[in-house]
């Protein structure tokens, strides 16, 4: 199973880095897999140690993609990093071992600390189409037009259907990214 979160990570010098990943959930363990180039990837192997934050706020999502990394962050508790200030629950790991990709690396982690700081509150479908659309915004250099304008089109039902304000905030920045890429103002989006 992979869940998607938002891991906080760290560089040596304590600059903090705020990314979108999919954690690959192990029987004990948790394993990550950035693509190279990869800040977080930097970062975990320097520092050893990464947070994962479980956040439904999709707005972080869209916006890392969209250049808006600057989310409010708060120390973590057991290991040198920060978490998000906004975030349901985050889990601080330890990295116990890697393995060199030269395309995508995989980071085995435990979990060394976890805390709640609000509840879930139920699945929301538009959250469902931000996250799909933030992946469809991450690859719009290798996809055919008309499949990201088809899978658009029908992730916007769910969207219509049952968003709240964040949500629509979130769509919107990921829309006007494909407008301008359609526009060839951006000729780059980060790889998944
Ligand atoms: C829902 C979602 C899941 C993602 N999962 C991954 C992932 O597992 N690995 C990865 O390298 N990038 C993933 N990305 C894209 C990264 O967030 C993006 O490329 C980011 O810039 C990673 O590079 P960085 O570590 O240099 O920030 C994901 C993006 C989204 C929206």
């Amino acid at each position: 199973m992979i869940r998607e979160t938002i891991i906080t990570s760290c560089s040596p010098q304590g600059v903090a880095h705020i990314a979108p990943m999919g954690v690959h959930v192990l029987d004990d363990e948790l394993l990550i897999m950035p693509f190279r180039p990869s800040t977080t990837l930097d970062n975990v192997l320097a520092t050893r140690t990464a947070v994962i934050n479980y956040t439904d706020d999709v707005r972080v999502f869209a916006g890392c993609l969209t250049g808006r990394r600057d989310w409010p962050l708060l120390p973590a508790e057991s290991v040198p990093g920060q978490r998000l200030a906004e975030t349901l629950a985050h889990a601080e790991l330890e990295l116990l071992r890697w393995e060199e990709d030269e395309l995508r690396p995989k980071l085995y982690c435990r979990v060394v600390h976890e805390a709640n700081h609000a509840p879930f509150r139920g699945f929301n479908r538009a959250q469902f189409s931000v996250l799909e659309a933030a992946i469809l915004v991450s690859r719009l250099d290798r996809l055919p037009w008309d499949k990201i304008e088809s899978e658009l089109a029908y992730l916007r039902i769910g969207l219509d259907k049952t968003a709240g304000p964040n949500e629509l905030e979130a769509w919107g920045w990921l829309m006007d990214a494909v407008e301008a890429f359609k526009h060839g103002k951006t000729d780059k989006a980060a790889p998944i």
